[in-house]
């Protein structure tokens, strides 16, 4: 079982001025898409309203399970109009941020909390959240505060916190910015192993072109609130259609 979902025109504007320009574009279950573009060009705020965080002023998301493709009477879920989200749903889908909140209690408890408040037993939390630390390698620091840990490990934790939920859509919002090459190798091992084992969807902001190439299935370029091109690596970055995109590749876009 997994998701996919579309983004369809969907438009956004702060304080009246327009950051999402009529975005639309189909994910797919299984496959990593990095979202790259320059500073302020609508990323984030992509993100967030694709992980349905927050809404777009027109256009919408939809999200499909596999049995709309079975059933096509089945509708998508529209989630156009805040209360109407599908908690079921929204329980599936998860967004990493960059600088993550971390609760000022150890490592263990910062990943045990969402199970907790989703009232699992203790022993299946214990179970649950010791599978995933030694997944992201911070088994043995499970007892210690969360506010201790590096910058590398506290983006582990934070996708620890994530994946403890099983979501089938992952969101990661520039996960490995600022981290050193190792911390970055180790969570890009992460991203892979996840997409291989539990075929999960992922979206994943970077704004590094080598991480691009070693991760993505398909890369989507921003641009002033517009997905200007996108393809598959190869395509994209063999042959990029935008021309700001080309230059971004070739480094003549230094941002
Ligand atoms: N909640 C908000 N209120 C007002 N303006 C916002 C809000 N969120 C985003 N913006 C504005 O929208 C534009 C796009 O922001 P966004 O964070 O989506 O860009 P980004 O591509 O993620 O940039 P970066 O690479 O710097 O993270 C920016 O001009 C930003 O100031
Ligand atoms: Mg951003």
């Amino acid at each position: 079982m997994s998701l996919r979902f579309t983004a369809d025109n969907v438009c956004k504007s702060y304080n009246g001025k327009s950051v999402l320009k009529e975005c639309s574009f189909s994910f797919d279950r299984g496959c990593v898409y990095i979202l790259m573009g320059p500073n302020g060009s609508g990323k984030s705020t992509f993100l967030r309203i694709c992980a349905l965080l927050e809404d777009p002023d027109s256009g919408e998301v939809k999200y499909y399970s596999d049995t709309t493709a079975l059933n096509p009477s089945l509708p998508g879920v529209g989630l156009k109009g805040g209360l109407k989200k599908d908690i079921k749903l929204r329980r599936k889908i998860t967004l990493v941020l960059p600088k993550i909140g971390l609760f000022n209690t150890t490592v263990f408890d910062n990943v045990a909390y969402g199970l907790k408040i989703r009232v699992y037993k203790k022993r299946d939390i214990e179970v649950k959240v010791n599978e995933v630390l030694e997944f992201v390698g911070l088994a043995h620091k499970k007892k210690l505060n969360a506010l201790t840990l590096s910058s590398g490990e506290t983006q582990r934790l934070g996708i620890a916190r994530a994946i403890v939920l099983k979501p089938e859509v992952l969101f990661l919002d520039e996960p490995t910015a600022s981290l050193d090459p190792q911390s970055t190798e180790m969570i890009e091992e992460m991203i892979s192993r996840l997409k291989g084992r539990d075929r999960m969807t992922i979206i994943m902001v970077s704004h590094n072109i080598f991480q691009a190439q070693r991760l993505a299935d398909m890369v989507l370029f921003m641009y002033d609130g517009r997905i200007v091109d996108y393809g598959t690596k190869k395509e994209f970055f063999e042959r990029p259609k935008d021309e700001r995109a080309y230059r971004f590749i070739t480094g003549q876009m230094v941002y």
